[in-house]
């Protein structure tokens, strides 16, 4: 079966299972999970199903996006991120380009919307942007006519990381509603935090946030999550133990005393993975810090998903671009 056709029946499945058959997104843009409803988030996480066959195959290549034009837009350094764009855009045939803040007119001072009109008119259809300042895809997607795709913007949001999280966590568990997630670590400069409480909280999980009082986002209880202070207790019955990184670029100022002090008292260790529950997964969306937010044991060891997380970054990618192309049915 062509993947057009197996997108179409994910989507049909889903369908049959008594979900509204949802076959497009409703934004021509991915801006921010807040932006998705649940069936909408369903609608990608099953489509990237059908994209992971691909990667089984000999010639992991669809015309899916023969003919569109993605230009990756990278202000920031990023690895993991912007080589699955480019890989999930090869995999469907498009034309990508990538255009980094060195080596290009960024670093002789040109604004962001400068360039986003220098690159307009070479009428690409997709921009995925990664950038410093949280808003900057809201603004790229004002003055643009292409798709505008957030590879992580600020402190704001990183939904295409959440995505992969949660397609990382449904094929481990087989589900989302009712799991028990514990997320621990710089919950105050963490855009990856922010989508994965949206998304979770959509599908249904139960979250406990937790870090030291100077990392944790006043008023975090709002967006329905519980908050300690104590890893411990954070760690207790989860089924997914979600570890964030210190974001010392983004800190001005000491908000922890040393980070062998932050090891001793928020790291992951084998011991503290010991109050999950048996089948615990343990989750990082990289870069991790070996030895300040988790002991290397636990990042190696067997209750680890963190290279499930990249591979399913890929198929969860060709999904979201699949998607922002138009109707699965009129690719
Ligand atoms: N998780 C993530 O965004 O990693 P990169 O910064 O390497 O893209």
């Amino acid at each position: 079966m062509s993947t057009d056709a197996r997108a179409t029946a994910a989507v049909n499945d889903a369908g049959a299972q008594g979900a509204v058959p949802r076959t497009t997104l409703r934004s021509r843009h991915l801006i921010s999970i807040d932006d998705l409803d649940s069936e909408e988030i369903t609608l990608i996480l099953d489509t990237a199903e059908a994209m992971k066959e691909i990667e089984s195959r000999p010639i992991k290549k669809v015309p899916a996006l023969r003919g569109k034009t993605v230009v990756n837009l990278f202000y920031e350094p990023s690895t993991r991120t912007r080589t699955s764009f480019e890989i999930a855009e090869k995999r469907l045939s498009a034309d990508s380009l990538n255009v980094a803040a060195t080596g290009s007119s960024v670093a002789k001072g040109e604004t962001l919307l400068d360039t986003a009109r220098n690159l307009e008119a070479m009428a690409p259809d997709m921009i995925v942007l990664r950038h410093a300042a949280s808003g900057a895809p809201h603004q790229l997607a004002r003055a643009s006519r292409a798709s505008v795709i957030n590879a992580g913007d600020g402190t704001h949001e990183h939904p295409t990381q959440a995505l992969l999280d949660g397609f990382t966590i449904r094929a481990r568990k087989g589900r989302i509603a009712g799991l028990k997630v514990a997320i621990v670590g710089d919950l105050l400069h963490s855009r990856v935090l922010r989508s994965n409480v949206l998304l979770l909280r959509a599908l249904g999980a139960e979250i406990c946030v937790c870090g030291p009082p100077t990392l944790m986002p006043p008023g975090i209880e709002q967006f329905g999550v519980r908050a300690t202070t104590r890893i411990d207790e954070a760690a207790e019955g989860a089924d997914v133990i979600m570890m964030l990184r210190i974001q010392r670029e983004r800190m001005q100022g000491h908000f922890v005393p040393s980070l062998r002090e932050y090891f001793n008292v928020y790291g992951l260790t084998a011991e503290r993975v010991e109050r999950a529950k048996p089948d615990v997964i343990i989750m990082h969306p990289g870069p991790m810090n070996r030895g300040v937010e988790i002991a290397s044991e636990v990042a190696d060891g067997p209750y680890s998903v963190m290279l499930d997380q990249v591979a399913n970054g890929v198929a969860v990618r060709m999904a979201v671009l699949y998607l922002l192309a138009g109707n699965p049915d009129d690719v």
